[in-house]
This record gives structure tokens, C-alpha cells and sequence, in this order.
């Protein structure tokens, strides 16, 4: 008699996702997918985490003591995303479940679109589309869509991980910009040296700036690090550029900032509550918004999404993930 194939362990992929992941995927694993490929209800995503081991999330799924506790089978969940502020990781942790986001895959090409946010708000590249597409442009004028310099200006980097020292580099190597961050812990000497920036106060930032860049995480301490307090700090000449995560910014305030010209503008990829977007900010013609796009370009969502496939496929197959962000429960039963 033919030995039974020892069975697979079964996973959960909870969004669409490229055909050759899954194709990768299925090779290790019994995979349910999403073809509808929207967010499931809390609930429906409980109930299809049954007898699943694993699952391959995205960032919008709520992961938490209670969603765990319906899932006592679950090990693993693998984030397609370098913020896993999805995670309750304490409740993981405790849950003994493993955490594993993707880092690192994605810092050049979300730098990218900070910059290309920061040149459209500062050089008012969207407002000048939405002008001449409406057919208003009819003759030069010495001040028509005057905006200001990039170049030689002074950047603010709040928050200076990879994807923070990844814009000084553009700032200071590609714009001959100045470069001043915060962060919570200050960069080794030859960190700083590397990137050309130089440690300030977040106040002395906001103040000093005349692009400030926000790329610190999100989590309870940095909700609405940027508020009316903080706005009212920078310069009305100045630009506000999130790439980050909806919540650093109250959406509110910036909104009434940019519209009594308290700042010149601003450029965001990220909002509170996304996809919603707060009615005010739709009605201000000083800001550009993209839709979450960071890290939108193939070849790197294709790095991310493998990065994913390749944690669930590292601890469920191999017992060695990659990028653990609780390593501490490996090696509990
Ligand atoms: C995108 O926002 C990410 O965290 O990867």
C-alpha cells in the first residue's frame, strides 16, 4: 500500500495576492483564499481561521485577544506590511501566536513617494494639474502656482528609521537639503554622519523646518503627534508630507491649518479611518492625497508579499522565521 502523504498544514490567505505567492504557498500548505478579496467581517474571519495554523494578513485585519481566543489552533500570522499596528502583540505574545511583519523590503520605494509627495505639495504639482485641466490656464503669470524651493531648504524627518534615513539620504545627497530629525532614540554618531542629519528637539523641528516628513509608527504615544499645538509650531511657508499611518496626523486640525494658510500644504498617503478621508481635506486644494500607495510599486509589493509567504512557510515548515516580531514565543509547545 502507497504510504498517506503526510498532511499539510492549513492557512488562511485573508486578501488577494499575487498568483505566483500563492502558487508558493500551495505548495506547503492547504490554503483557503479570498477571492471576493474584501475584508472580512470580524467574525466570518474567526470563523475561517478554524483548524488554520497560520494566516497571511495585510494590515487591516484587527488581530487580538479576542479574535485568538476563538483561534486557539493559530500560530502565526504574517504581515504584508512593515507597521503590524494591526497587531495587538502582547495579546499574541501571550496567546504564544507568532507575529512577523515585512521590513526593509520597502524603504527605498516608500521614500520615493514621500519625495515625490513633498515636490508636488511644495511645487504645487497636483493643484497645477487640477488648474489646467479645469481649462483656467490662460496666460503666465509672475505669480501663478508660486510655490516653494525644495532644493537648499531645510528638512524636518520625524521619526528616523529606515524609511527616515532613506530620505535624508535624498535630501541631503540629491537636494543638497539640510537635514534635522527626532526620533525617540538618537542615531549612533556614524548613523547620523552617514545620513547628514543632525539630532533636534521636536519642537525646535516643527519651528526650524521647511519640509517636514513624518515617518514614525504608529501606536497609542504617537496618535495626533501632530495636532493644532504642533501645526501652529511650523513655519506658514512650510509643507507637512504622512507617509506613515493614519492617527500621527489629526486630520481636523490639518485641515484647518492648511485652509487659513497656517502652512502652505501638505501631501498625505495616509489618514485617520482610511479609506474615508476626512470631508475637509477633499475640499483644500493645498494638499495632495494618494491612496496608501507607499509601497506600491511591483517589484516591491512582490518582495513584500513573499516576504509574508516566506515567514508562514519558515515557522510552520521550517521552525525559523524571518522576520519574527515576538521571537520570544518560538519554542513554546
Ligand atoms: C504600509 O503602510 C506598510 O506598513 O507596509
Amino acid at each position: 500500500m502507497p504510504a498517506s502523504r503526510p498532511s499539510k498544514p492549513a492557512i488562511l490567505i485573508a486578501r488577494a495576492i499575487f498568483p505566483e505567492v500563492m502558487d508558493k504557498l500551495a505548495r506547503h500548505f492547504e490554503v483557503e483564499a479570498n477571492p471576493a478579496d474584501a475584508l472580512w467581517p470580524r467574525a466570518e474571519l474567526a470563523r475561517r481561521l478554524q483548524g488554520k495554523q497560520g494566516v497571511f494578513t495585510t494590515g487591516g485585519e484587527r488581530i487580538d485577544a479576542a479574535l485568538l481566543a476563538q483561534c486557539p489552533g493559530l500560530r502565526i500570522c504574517a504581515n504584508m506590511a512593515v507597521g503590524y499596528n494591526n497587531f495587538d502583540l502582547p495579546a499574541m505574545t501571550a496567546a504564544g501566536v507568532l507575529g512577523t511583519n515585512a521590513p526593509g523590503v520597502l524603504t527605498e520605494t516608500t521614500a520615493d513617494l514621500g519625495f515625490a509627495l513633498l515636490m508636488a505639495a511644495a511645487r504645487r504639482v497636483a493643484e497645477g494639474e487640477h488648474y489646467l485641466r479645469a481649462g483656467r490656464w490662460d496666460r503666465w503669470a509672475y505669480d501663478m502656482l508660486v510655490g516653494q524651493d525644495v532644493h537648499g531648504s531645510t528638512l524636518g524627518i520625524l521619526g528616523m528609521g529606515r524609511i527616515g534615513q532613506a530620505i535624508a539620504r535624498r535630501g541631503a545627497l540629491g537636494f543638497g537639503m539640510k537635514v534635522i530629525y527626532h526620533n525617540r532614540s538618537r542615531l549612533p554618531a556614524e548613523a547620523e554622519a552617514e545620513v547628514s542629519a543632525r539630532y533636534v528637539g521636536k519642537d525646535e523641528l516643527l519651528r526650524t523646518a521647511d519640509h517636514v516628513v513624518l515617518v514614525v509608527p504608529y501606536s497609542p504615544a504617537s496618535h495626533h503627534a501632530i495636532g493644532a499645538a504642533e501645526l501652529a509650531l511650523m513655519k506658514p511657508t512650510a509643507t507637512l508630507v504622512n507617509i506613515a499611518r493614519g492617527g500621527i496626523v489629526d486630520d481636523a486640525a490639518l485641515a484647518a491649518a492648511l485652509r487659513a494658510g497656517r502652512i502652505a500644504a501638505a501631501g498625505l498617503d495616509v489618514f485617520e479611518g482610511e479609506p474615508q478621508v476626512h470631508p475637509d481635506l477633499l475640499a483644500c486644494a493645498n494638499v495632495v492625497l494618494t491612496p496608501h500607495i507607499g509601497s506600491a510599486t511591483v517589484p516591491t509589493r512582490k518582495a513584500m508579499a513573499h516576504l509574508a509567504a516566506d515567514n508562514l512557510i519558515g515557522y510552520l515548515v521550517h521552525g525559523q522565521p524571518l522576520t519574527p516580531l515576538n521571537p520570544e514565543v518560538m519554542g513554546r509547545a
